[in-house]
């Protein structure tokens, strides 16, 4: 059975963007842009999808937005403050920002459940609500049969699991997440869809994601972006961009169908 998004928020009347990036550009040599004054606007409780062929920039947009890194020009905004030049933890700490990275996440010697620990050590205080938590986790994401096990020694899509389930402890308002169904089965694809629009729904988190399964992504996206080229080249609802011919030049291709 497929995983439906039964609504999806297209415009929010009224309401300023949680996260803005305001003509941005980002280059690592000179005369080489990665991102060339792009400006995007998040409202809260948006899913947003990411979507580009490799090295577009997707990453190092969300690096922007964590904090490691800096754009050469222009400026992020979070509730209409310019954070551009704030360190990474004032913006995870202040906006309560999680990340999922595209490689690793967790600590490859401890076991799933002491990554959890670690983690959870930091961010929550009180024991008995820090207990309760990472069992929450621990069963919503299904590692109970490993919680003992190393996590260098987890298939790749339990480390995923894993990985997910650490960024959700500090209940974060804003979740990045690079390329978080990459390499998982299709049940544990549906089950992360499940869990994405459920955050979005109960919880009103705020996503910015990126995946290569552009279909299976699409389906949790309210909007999406297509950067290439560094350039924001279409951006849309899945169906829009479905009408969108940039959207099949470079990315999709001709023959792509969403549903
Ligand atoms: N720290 C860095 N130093 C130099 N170049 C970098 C750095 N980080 C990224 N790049 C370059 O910037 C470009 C964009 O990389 P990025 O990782 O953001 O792409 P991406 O869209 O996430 O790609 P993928 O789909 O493969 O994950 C690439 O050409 C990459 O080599
Ligand atoms: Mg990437």
């Amino acid at each position: 059975m497929s995983v439906i998004k039964k609504f999806r928020i297209t415009k929010i009347k009224n309401s300023k963007p949680l996260i803005s990036l305001k003509k941005i550009s980002l280059s690592f040599k000179k005369n080489h842009l990665i991102l060339d004054n792009i400006s995007l606007d998040i409202s809260k409780g948006q899913v947003i999808g990411l979507l580009g062929p490799n090295g577009a920039g997707k990453s190092s947009m969300m690096n922007l937005i964590t904090g490691a890194l800096k754009p050469n020009f222009g400026d992020i905004m979070i509730n209409s403050e310019n954070i551009t030049n704030y360190p990474i933890f004032t913006r995870t700490k202040k906006f309560k920002i999680s990340f999922v990275p595209q490689i690793g996440g967790f600590f490859s010697d401890l076991t799933a459940e002491d990554n959890l620990n670690a983690i959870g050590e930091i961010l929550i205080k009180d024991v008995k609500q820090r207990k309760l938590k990472i069992e929450e986790l621990i069963t919503k994401f299904e590692l109970d049969a490993v919680r003992k096990v190393e996590a260098k020694f987890l298939s790749g899509g339990m480390k995923r699991r894993l990985v997910i389930s650490m960024s959700l402890l500090g209940n974060p308002e804003i979740l990045l997440m690079d390329e978080p169904l990459a390499a998982l089965d299709p049940q544990t694809i549906q089950m992360l869809q499940s869990i994405i629009i459920r955050l979005q729904s109960e919880y009103n988190l705020t996503i910015l994601i990126t995946d290569h399964q552009a279909r299976d992504l699409l389906v949790v996206c309210d909007r999406a972006v297509i950067l290439s080229n560094s350039k924001i080249v279409a951006e849309g609802t899945p169906n829009q961009l479905m009408q969108n011919e940039n959207a099949a030049k470079y990315y999709f291709g001709e023959n792509f169908k969403f549903k």
